[in-house]
C-alpha cells in the first residue's frame, strides 16, 4: 500500500469518428483501422483501501436503468477483471473497495465499460503504489478488451490490430458533438456478425482489409468542421440499421436538426451528430431532445484526455 485515502479517476467516453472493419480474423476479432476520439461524457472510478475487493456500481447508467445484468458489480465485471489482473501483473494482492459512477450510457456505443476499466488500472497503480510501466499497463488494458488501451491515451488515436494498438494522433480543433442514445443497448459481436453476413451475402461490399483512416486523419490535423464532417465513416453502421432499422429515423432527425453530419458511434446505437460550434451543439441538443427518437441526449466536445487522476 502507498499509504492514499482514495484515488478518484475520470473516465471519457469515445466516438469512433472513422471505423474501418476488414475480414475476420481467425481469432475472431476482426482487423481494424480506426479513429477514436475521446469526449466530455466521464464515469468516475474510485478507488480507497479495502480488505478484498469490493465493488459498487451507481449512477444513472446503473443497474435497473442500464437494464437487467448490464452492469454486474461482481467479478464479471470489466473493473473487477482488471483489478485482479494488475494485481496478478504487480504481484500484489487484489484488496481494494472501488466505486464506479456511471454516466456513460451502458452498450452504447461508447466503450463506457472500457473506459472504466482502464481508468481502474490506472486508479489502483496508484493506489497500490505499483508504479507499472505505461507499455504493461498498456499490455494489461489490450488483455482487457479492444477498447481499453484506448481509454488509457485518450484524445485522439489511431486503432489498428483489433483496435488495441493506439498511436496518439495529431488533432488541431475541438469538436462540438451531441450524442443521442436511443433505445435499447446492442450488442457489439452481434453487430460485428451481421456486417460479416451483409457482407457474405452481397447486401454491402466484402472488403480484404480495413479502410484507410487517411481522409479523416487529414480533416483532424486541418482542424475545419466541414472537413471532419464530409469524412466521418463507419462500416459497423449499415449493420446496426439492419438490427435496428429506427436507427434511420434517428440519423435523418440528426441531419433535419441541422448536424453537420451524424453517425452511428462504433457498434451503436448511440448517435454522434457533429455541431459547428458549441452554441450550435447547445441548440442541436434541444433541439433533439423534443424529436422525441433519443432516450438521452448529450451535449459533448473533444479531444480531452484518457483516464487520469482528478484533482
Ligand atoms: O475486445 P472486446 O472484448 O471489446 O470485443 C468484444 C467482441 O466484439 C468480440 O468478442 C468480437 O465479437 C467483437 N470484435 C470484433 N473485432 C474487433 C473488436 C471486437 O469482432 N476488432
Amino acid at each position: 500500500m502507498s499509504g492514499r485515502d482514495a484515488v478518484v479517476v475520470r473516465a471519457p467516453a469515445k466516438i469512433n469518428v472513422h471505423l474501418g472493419v476488414g475480414p475476420l480474423r481467425a481469432d475472431g476479432f476482426h482487423a481494424l483501422t480506426t479513429v477514436y476520439l475521446a469526449v466530455s461524457l466521464h464515469d468516475t472510478v474510485t478507488a480507497r483501501p479495502g480488505e478484498g475487493l469490493s465493488l459498487r456500481v451507481t449512477g444513472e447508467g446503473a443497474g435497473a436503468a442500464a437494464g437487467p445484468g448490464l452492469v454486474p458489480a461482481d467479478r464479471t465485471n470489466l473493473v473487477w477483471r482488471a483489478a485482479e489482473l494488475l494485481a496478478e501483473h504487480a504481484g500484489v494482492r487484489a484488496e481494494a473497495d472501488l466505486e464506479v459512477a456511471k454516466s456513460i450510457p451502458v452498450a452504447a456505443g461508447l466503450a463506457g465499460g472500457s473506459a472504466d476499466a482502464a481508468a481502474t488500472l490506472v486508479a489502483l497503480d496508484a493506489l497500490w503504489g505499483t508504479r507499472a510501466a505505461r507499455e504493461d499497463l498498456l499490455r494489461l488494458a489490450a488483455e482487457l478488451g479492444s477498447d481499453v488501451p484506448f481509454g488509457l491515451v485518450g484524445g485522439v488515436a489511431l486503432g489498428t490490430g483489433r483496435g488495441e494498438q493506439v498511436s496518439p494522433v495529431l488533432a488541431t480543433g475541438r469538436w462540438h458533438w451531441v450524442l443521442g442514445i436511443a433505445g435499447e443497448g446492442l450488442s457489439t459481436p452481434a453487430v460485428y456478425g451481421e456486417l460479416d453476413r451483409m457482407r457474405a451475402d452481397g447486401r454491402v461490399p466484402d472488403v480484404t482489409g480495413p479502410r484507410s483512416a487517411e481522409p479523416v486523419l487529414a480533416a483532424l490535423r486541418g482542424g475545419s468542421t466541414a472537413e471532419l464532417a464530409a469524412a466521418l465513416s463507419n462500416d459497423l453502421q449499415p449493420a446496426a440499421l439492419a438490427l435496428r432499422p429506427d436507427l434511420r429515423r434517428a440519423l435523418r432527425a440528426a441531419g433535419d436538426a441541422g448536424a453537420r453530419a451524424a453517425l452511428v458511434s462504433g457498434s451503436g446505437p448511440t448517435v454522434a451528430a457533429l455541431a459547428d460550434d458549441e452554441q450550435s451543439a447547445v441548440r442541436l441538443a434541444a433541439e433533439l431532445a423534443g424529436a422525441g427518437v433519443f432516450r438521452t441526449v448529450r451535449a459533448v466536445s473533444g479531444p480531452v484526455p484518457g483516464a487520469r487522476p482528478a484533482g
